[in-house]
């Protein structure tokens, strides 16, 4: 089913959540288990409860390939052992740009190239990232509160988690000494 009308709506998580249209997912810790560093952290919690990480609004309803989708995600501020609540992340499998607005919270938008290169960049409250095309995208909510974004991309991406899924990222995002701390993702089988 197409959007097939213009619309405008409030920028918030409750006025999406409303509309039938939105493809809600929530991910949980057992969804994502192995992409988090300290291994022994993720038994101990899971063995309590299976705590969500982050939320995710979809609207993906293009009406051709010239159409737009946008959501809002919504990571709620926390720690895996000592490294921050984050989401899966993807690469675009084809051509597709992206835009990230911080809506609220404060989060690292975690880049890595398709040659393995790593970037970072800060979100904050009415900041924009930029993600080009090739880059793929992670978010980690790095403050007290939720971390909540608005990104649009073009309809026709395909995403692919499954290169996240066996490589990972070049760099983790940790708690060193109650400061943000980015290091070297030793486990990185990427290039
Ligand atoms: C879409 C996009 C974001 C993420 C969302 C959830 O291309 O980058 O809307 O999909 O922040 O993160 P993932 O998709 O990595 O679970
Ligand atoms: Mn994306």
């Amino acid at each position: 089913m197409g959007l097939i009308a213009p619309f405008n709506l409030p920028l918030e998580l409750d006025a999406l959540r409303a509309l039938p249209s939105v493809h809600r997912v929530v991910r949980h810790l057992s969804d994502m288990k192995r992409i988090y560093h300290d291994q022994e952290a993720v038994a101990a919690i899971l063995s309590a409860g299976d705590p969500p990480i982050y939320e995710f609004l979809e609207l993906a309803n293009p009406t051709s390939d010239d159409s737009l989708s946008f959501g809002l995600t919504r990571i709620s501020p926390g720690k895996i052992g000592r490294e921050y609540h984050m989401t899966k992340g993807h690469f675009h499998l084809n051509a597709g740009d992206e835009i990230y607005v911080g809506l609220a919270g404060r989060g690292l938008l975690v880049l890595q190239s398709r040659d393995g290169q790593g970037r970072e960049l800060s979100m904050l409250p009415g900041s924009l990232c930029y993600v080009v095309t090739g880059w793929a995208h992670r978010t980690v909510n790095v403050g007290e509160d939720d971390l909540v974004f608005l990104s649009v991309w073009s309809a026709t991406v395909e995403h692919d988690y499954e290169t996240i899924d066996r490589h990972g990222f070049p760099q983790l995002v940790l708690a060193d000494a109650g400061r943000v701390a980015v290091i070297r993702n030793e486990r990185f089988t990427g290039r």
